[in-house]
């Protein structure tokens, strides 16, 4: 059973570790937030398995980290700088600024429900920047998604790496995007984080690929997120931006509806093509090549074929935030065992969860126990699946709950009987059962346990 509301996820999240709003002790920012011990795991987990299925589980893919920052121009005939907007409606009332198109009513002010609203008008979402000492001059803008930046870094990969097409790059990072109105807690944010692929093509084999990343991406979601299908739908774009030849939204469904966390799209030759259009009017303005053939700068010559051709662009675009909160919720379960007793537990698949086993001395003032413990610990921490944690409160109870809470699949404990006969208790987190078995192993249950991850 999922999460109620995304406010309920939200203060858990914060109870526990996971996501805390940014600069909160100064009021914080809205559509900001900084990720705790349990959420940096997270969603380090989840970007790492988005790799290892995009990159490294493929031999047709690259990896890319661009930067952060990056020159105007490249925005420019990205075609970002001109229209990447929003329509902006300012109350006149009580001032609240809204998008037009998520607003209720657009006749009245979604707060005070006041008519007199100022005519609509485009607000730039990119943050643009003034980099170096030129006194405010507009000369860079931060990403806003990180595709961009792989297509003005194609030539670079296709000349260090002899790819052949089909060939993809992959990258994931930071994105940056000053939105009218953040919402639905890290639904909607202004900086956020994106995992992206961009696939080139054949411009004859383009649905081929659309259809394979379409079923791929969604395969990802339930086998690799472990969400289950009816939580999620594809939702074909009804209008399609003019340079997509097909767009689809994967949707998860949210305490509040079914909404966006992936989108897949064929982008024909529109990004390369404009880049390339940008080279060849640098060459004309440097007098470098007068009559400029506005194939030759991003373009692809197929070796076996001769053919040259601007490659079309197969994207995958996913919210890595949003993948967060949607495996969260989805996990999110209360139990209630009609005895008065209830638990939260989180039924994260342990490929994801931010701490893969809890080591718990039943008695913290006992030294033997503590360093039985201790020692177990260190030799699970050697086998590199992730946090194992020592948890010496003392209060075994407690400990369990709080790490149902935070999802650890595996509580292992050290108690009087250990020191006696060299026995261990593990505890699974979902049936709650307890199996005893010889501390010599449990290496290789805990390694048998996470192989498949
Ligand atoms: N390169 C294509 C691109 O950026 P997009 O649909 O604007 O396409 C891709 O963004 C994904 O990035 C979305 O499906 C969503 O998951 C995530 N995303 C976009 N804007 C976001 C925001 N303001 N906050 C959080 N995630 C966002």
């Amino acid at each position: 059973m999922p999460s109620k509301s995304l406010e309920e996820l939200a203060s858990f999240c914060k109870r526990r570790g996971f996501v805390f709003q940014g600069s909160d002790i100064y009021g914080g920012v809205k559509g900001i937030y900084d990720y705790g011990p349990m959420g940096v795991e997270l969603i380090k987990n989840i970007r790492r398995h988005w790799w290892n299925s995009v990159v490294y589980n493929r031999d047709d893919v690259e990896g890319l980290e661009a930067s952060l920052i990056s020159h105007r121009k490249a925005w420019q005939y990205s075609g970002h700088e001109d229209g990447f907007s929003d329509p902006l409606v300012v109350c006149m009332k009580c001032g609240l600024r809204m998008r037009q198109d998520k607003m209720v009513d657009t006749t009245k002010c979604d707060s005070c429900k006041a008519s007199e609203l100022a005519p609509p008008k485009d607000f730039k979402l990119m943050i643009g920047l003034s980099v170096g000492a030129t006194e405010g001059e507009l000369n860079a803008y931060l990403r806003p998604e990180t595709a961009t930046l792989t297509y003005i870094n194609f030539k670079n990969i296709l000349d260090c790496t002899s790819r052949k097409i089909p060939f993809g790059i992959a990258q994931t990072g930071k994105a940056f995007r000053n939105e009218i109105a953040p919402r639905n807690f890290l639904f909607r944010l202004r900086e956020f984080e994106q995992a992206e692929l961009q696939f080139f093509v054949n411009p004859k084999t383009d649905m081929e690929w659309f259809e394979k990343w379409k079923a791929d991406r969604m395969a990802w979601w339930t086998d690799i997120m472990g969400i289950p299908a009816e939580r999620l739908r594809f939702t074909e774009h009804e209008q399609l931006i003019f340079y997509a030849k097909a767009a689809f939204d994967i949707e998860y469904k949210f305490p509040y509806g079914f909404d966006e966390v992936e989108g897949v799209h064929n982008r024909q030759d529109y990004d390369l093509g404009s880049h390339t259009k940008a080279q060849d009017e640098f060459d004309i303005k440097a007098k470098v090549r007068k009559n400029t053939d506005s194939t030759a700068k991003l373009s692809y010559t197929d070796p076996a074929t001769n053919e040259t051709y601007i490659p079309f662009v197969i994207e995958t675009a996913m919210g890595t935030n949003r993948c967060f909160t949607a495996v969260l919720d989805n996990a999110y379960t209360e139990e209630d065992f009609g005895d008065g007793n209830t638990r939260i537990v989180l039924k994260l698949h342990p490929r994801l969860s931010p701490v893969k086993a809890a080591i718990i001395p039943l008695a913290k003032n006992v030294p033997e126990i503590v360093a039985m413990a201790e020692e177990i610990r260190k030799s699970l921490k050697f086998l590199g699946t992730g946090r194992i944690m020592l948890e010496n409160s003392g209060n075994v109870g407690k400990s369990y709950r709080r790490h149902d809470e935070i999802g650890t699949p595996l509580c292992i404990t050290v108690d009087h009987q250990s020191l006696e006969d060299k026995t261990i208790t593990i505890r699974d987190r979902d049936s709650m059962e307890q199996i005893r078995l010889p501390a010599s192993e449990l290496r290789d249950y805990f390694a048998n346990f996470y192989r498949t991850l």
